[in-house]
């Protein structure tokens, strides 16, 4: 049994229409939905194929709105902000005030969730653990992409963004390395994979001969992209890789000390 890691939240709103300013069961949805994928609590995860069914993974990491804010008073752990940016792009200007965003929580307190329309069918974007500035990091996700009740859209209404972009914000690369049969994500119970998958596979579908001996892609991890139905799974290992960024040392260990 590792410790349980419980990770205070701070989620950013910033709306542009009324529409765009979820509601607190919008939020609370993806909040459920973070644990429920995180400590393998969701209800799908029994439909990982028998192959992969030994590696599916309790990180045994869990996400809680914070309760107090930087200045020490209590909190919802949500901010709201109104916004003349109809939409935004990866370039950060939702985490900047200044620039029609709002300015990021202390990110080695905090992780920052900055829920906003996103234009170019942007679904969300992850800040690598020490690959960028402090005041940008945390994770961006699309006002319908959040959550899995509310303002969402199928086939991204299930919560599966942010399991997705957290599961970066913890070091984990995408399931095929970005690359081909040679790319790897640096995890060892992944298999090879070409290319990412999209939609809803059937099982099995193989892209790549050198990936272990396994009969299909591994399309149903989190770390694919697949639809939200179609993915519903963490491995072991990227569940170690996780972890070792919030251990004593890890870069982010100061979010749950
Ligand atoms: N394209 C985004 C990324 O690479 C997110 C993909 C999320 N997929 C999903 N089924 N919700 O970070
Ligand atoms: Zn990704
Ligand atoms: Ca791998």
């Amino acid at each position: 049994e590792a410790t349980v890691y419980t990770i205070p939240v701070v989620v950013h709103v910033l709306y542009n229409t009324s529409a765009q300013n979820v509601s607190q069961a919008q939020i609370q949805s993806q909040i459920d939905v973070l644990n429920e994928d995180f400590r393998r609590t969701n209800s799908d995860y029994t439909l990982t194929p028998s192959e992969f069914a030994g590696s599916v993974a309790d990180t045994e990491i869990e996400f809680v709105l914070a309760t107090t804010d930087p200045n020490g008073n209590a909190t919802t752990g949500v901010t709201r902000t109104s916004t003349s940016k109809s939409s935004f792009s990866t370039n950060d200007e939702m985490k900047f005030t200044a620039q029609g965003g709002k300015d990021a929580w202390d990110t080695q307190k905090y992780l920052n969730i900055w829920v906003c329309n996103m234009s170019g069918g942007i679904l969300g974007y992850a800040q690598f653990p020490g690959s960028g500035a402090a005041n940008t990091d945390g994770v961006v996700i699309l006002t319908t992409g959040f959550g899995s009740t509310g303002n969402v859209s199928a086939p991204f209404n299930e919560g599966r963004t942010a399991t997705h972009e957290v599961g970066h914000w913890l070091n984990l690369r995408h399931i095929w390395g970005d690359g081909n049969c040679s790319a790897d994500d640096y995890v060892s119970d992944t298999p090879i994979a070409a290319a990412s998958n999209g939609g809803c596979p059937s099982y099995p579908s193989k892209s790549c001969s050198n990936n272990g001996g396994f009969s299909s892609d591994m399309f149903m991890n989190y770390m694919d992209y697949t639809n939200d139905a179609c993915m519903y799974m963490f491995t072991t290992g990227q569940k170690n890789r996780m972890r070792a960024v919030l251990d004593a040392g890890g870069f982010r260990s100061d979010l749950v000390t």
